[in-house]
């Protein structure tokens, strides 16, 4: 069954075989749809962004989403390209320098802050409105960016990127609600287990966590596999009426008190 034949749409934020929005791109080829493979000018320049494009046969256009020219372009650029509106766009884009150079969050670098909320919360809330000014998205459209539980409770090593996450879902709802009255269009947060990938492994502790997030949850951590099978499903027309929502794909794991495997 291809429950995306015939959308079209962008999918931002896939670097190697190991991201998230790698793994969306590749279900969505394979159920039908369309669409523009975006990351910022870095990381197509790594090379490995080109084999995910010749797989799916799909163009790849570089945008630094913290920059409201190039995602301007990008949008022309696809809508020219795909031959119409979207009706699907993922947000998979997260990066904090001070995660990343252990920067402690009772000491953050505040330079650094404003970066890690430009690239990880305000970039969503810069694509939202580009998309919603341009009418660049199709009646029941679906927009979706991913998460992580951080925003609601504490994760001391997550840093700053807990307040972005915070900030990420909150733009989901307000901006949610003028997408969904302009053209029924969707805007959604996916909260997703810890998984392997680049942005992942850089929060320190994260092998020992991974185990403990595991045990944590009643059909253990979510793959990344999976996640990209949900991402489809909301993608797809059989969830048009789902909006504003900040929705745990974690196994069960943000409904769990304690178990006794972790006792
Ligand atoms: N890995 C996890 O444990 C986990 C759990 C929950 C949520 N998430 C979220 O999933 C999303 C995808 O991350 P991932 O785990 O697949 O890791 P990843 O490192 O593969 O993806 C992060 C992407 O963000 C892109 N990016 C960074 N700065 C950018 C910019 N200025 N413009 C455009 N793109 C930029 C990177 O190039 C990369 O492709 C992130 O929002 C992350 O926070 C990850």
């Amino acid at each position: 069954m291809k429950i995306l034949e015939g959308k079209k749409g962008i999918i931002f934020g896939a670097l190697d075989e190991k991201s998230i929005a790698w793994k969306v791109a590749l279900k969505a080829h394979e159920h039908g749809a369309k669409f523009i493979l975006s990351n910022a000018p870095v990381a197509l320049r790594m090379g490995k962004i080109q084999e995910l494009a010749d797989l799916t046969q799909s163009k790849l256009v570089a945008a630094d989403a913290t920059n409201n020219e190039d995602l301007q372009v990008l949008f022309e650029e696809s809508k020219k390209h795909l031959g119409g509106n979207f009706d699907f766009v993922l947000h998979s884009i997260g990066m904090s320098p001070n995660v990343r150079k252990n920067k402690h969050y009772t000491d953050l670098n505040y330079d650094w802050l404003h970066k890690t909320l430009d690239i990880s919360a305000i970039s969503f809330h810069r694509i939202l409105q580009l998309l919603y000014k341009g009418d660049f998205m199709n009646q029941h459209s679906s927009i979706l960016a991913l998460t992580y539980i951080a925003a609601q409770r504490v994760f001391p090593d997550y840093g700053d990127m807990a307040d972005a996450k915070s900030m990420l879902e909150s733009i989901t709802r307000s901006f949610g609600y003028h997408f969904g009255v302009k053209n029924k269009t969707r805007v959604n947060t996916i909260s997703q287990s810890p998984t392997p990938t680049t942005a992942g492994s850089g929060v320190k502790g994260f092998d020992d966590f991974l185990g403990f997030a595991d045990k944590m949850s009643a059909l253990g951590n979510a793959p990344a596999d999976a996640c990209a099978d949900y991402c489809i499903s909301l993608f797809s027309d059989l969830t048009r009426f789902v909006t504003m929502q900040n929705l745990y794909h974690d196994g069960g794991f943000s409904s769990i008190g304690v178990t006794p495997d972790v006792l």
